[in-house]
């Protein structure tokens, strides 16, 4: 495997998932918090930063068990790290190395640049430069603007490039990647998700042995992967519990659990709709509402497990995005939404926590879950919030609310389907409105709620654009919302994207 030392850059994750889609299995790990290094390591990636080299903060590494001795790449803040620390000089830049370049100088004898094409588009971004290079590196790339865009070190395969291969922009950045894990460090391209699947299933078997283990499910990918996982592993020893919060999707319920059923899970469904909507009745608040759909889950879930005689084990759908997140330089980032998901039991459950897909990126999570034969049902569902319908009912929730609410966001999502839009679609929804307005049906005056349908184009739900579904499918699905549902006389469409607004409206 490839080791990928994070000094904080946005981009770290991409290089790993990079590094991946090549079939070759990598782990990240903080600067200053990884672990040593033993045979199955066979070559280390420093990433990027937003730091400088010359702040007195800089991240310092100690390579001492690195440099010289394994294949060695550092990316931009890495290369100049690199740079530095052995006698180079690296100054701010008085030129433009932000963007788009095209590499004016190619060393297609460096191994690092076998194959590379002469003027290859890459991606730069950074505010510092590589003035000098210490005496035993030999430039092997250059751009007009930069000069040192990439050298290596005499005597070593100690790398660095100042560009970066991750980036879309980067054309030949995958190959330059691949150049390093397969040629250079001999890395095989042996991790598919049958592999995976094989060694996952191997090592809970191991792990878990003879207990029982329970597991929440919520109809999303996760966790429902993860419970496919567990159940080639210890079959009936897995109870899964999946709990209807009474603020799901219209008929989610029932559908969902006939799906498990399917998937010969065993699965116990409980109907805790009214106690949640009982504990919600005259909260406006949405963290408020955010943190009582924690503790009731928690509550109901501890109620059922407690059912499940002897259970050791609780199973979880974690992936590596919250593993990184949560041990990352940065530390966690801000809270801006206190997302709830399924976890955060109290500690008195006693169960120890087995995460099959703490390693696993969503879209390898969906990759997995193709191999393990899920449909696309399943795969392609839109991500849904694990609050449900109450943070698209604004203000207080009622049952008449979210009755209201499923009816029109049924129509909506089924209309997409319909249409061929749900999977161009990356999440969408309808919220309720906490506002009534005028409208006219027939002769008569209505005074009725308005919903609002969003719809949005993202890739992990950090940033979003609203997708521009066209006028024809807007028309119809407003005409069959007003049509159908009595309650509702007006339609409208989100048309904000994030930042600065949210996907969710609450
Ligand atoms: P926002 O509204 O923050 O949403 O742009 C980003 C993504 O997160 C989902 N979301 C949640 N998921 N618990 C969840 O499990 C929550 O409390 C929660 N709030 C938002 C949202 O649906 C979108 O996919």
């Amino acid at each position: 495997k490839i080791l990928i030392l994070d000094f904080g850059s946005q981009y770290t994750q991409l290089i790993a998932r990079r590094v991946r889609e090549l079939n070759v299995y990598c782990e990240i790990y903080p600067f200053n918090h990884y672990p040593a290094l033993d045979a199955s390591v066979k070559g280390v990636i420093l990433s990027g930063s937003p730091f400088s080299v010359r702040d007195e903060k800089a991240p310092q590494p100690d390579l001492s068990s690195i440099k010289g001795k394994l294949p060695l790449l550092g990316v931009c803040y890495g290369a100049q790290y690199l740079a530095h620390y052995f006698g180079g000089e690296v100054k701010a830049s008085n030129k433009r190395e932000y963007g788009r370049a095209n590499l004016s100088f190619v060393d297609n004898s460096c191994p690092l640049f076998k194959n590379i094409s002469q003027h290859s588009q890459v991606w730069m971004s950074h505010g510092d430069t590589i003035e000098v290079l210490p005496s035993h590196y030999t430039v092997v790339a250059s751009t007009s603007d930069v000069e040192n865009a990439a050298y290596r070190i005499e005597g070593e395969e100690t790398f660095g490039i100042q560009f970066h291969p991750e980036v879309y922009h980067s054309t030949e950045g995958t190959a330059l990647l691949k150049n390093f894990v397969v040629d250079i460090c001999g890395c095989k391209q042996d991790w598919t998700p049958d592999s995976f699947i094989e060694t996952t299933v191997a090592e809970l078997k191991e792990k878990i042995g003879e207990d029982r283990v329970i597991l929440g499910l919520s109809g999303g990918v996760d966790s429902t992967v993860a419970a496919m996982l567990l159940h080639r592993a210890i079959g009936k020893n897995l109870t899964c519990i999946f709990v209807d919060n009474g603020l799901l999707r219209k008929n989610e319920f029932s559908d969902v659990l006939e799906n498990y059923k399917e998937l010969g899970l065993n699965v116990i469904g409980v109907d805790a709709g009214d106690l949640f909507l009982s504990r919600l009745a005259g909260i406006e608040d949405p963290e408020k509402k955010r943190k009582i759909i924690g503790a009731t889950f928690v509550d109901v879930f501890d109620e059922e497990s407690r059912k499940v005689k002897d259970a050791k084990w609780l199973g979880q759908g974690t992936i590596y995005p919250d593993v990184i997140e949560s041990s990352s330089v940065n530390g966690p980032s801000q809270t801006i939404k206190s997302h709830h998901n399924v976890g955060g039991l109290p500690d008195y459950m006693k169960l120890k926590v087995v995460e099959p897909l703490r390693l696993l990126f969503k879209d390898e999570v969906r990759r997995v879950g193709k191999s393990l034969g899920l449909a696309d049902k399943f795969l392609k569902r839109h991500p849904f919030p694990g609050p449900g319908l109450a943070i698209r009912i604004l203000g207080e929730i009622t049952k008449e609310k979210v009755r209201l609410l499923q009816e029109a966001d049924h129509i909506y999502i089924t209309m997409l389907q319909e249409e061929g839009l749900y999977d161009k679609v990356w999440q969408a929804g309808t919220i309720l409105l906490p506002i009534k307005s005028v409208g006219v049906m027939g002769d008569e005056r209505t005074y009725e709620s308005v919903v609002a349908l969003r719809a949005v184009e993202s890739t992990d739900g950090m940033t979003a654009d609203w997708c521009h579904l066209p006028y024809e499918f807007l028309a119809k699905v407003s005409n069959k919302i007003i049509n159908n549902v009595r309650g509702i006389n007006r339609v409208v469409y989100d048309i904000s994207s994030k930042p600065p607004a949210t996907i969710e409206w609450e």
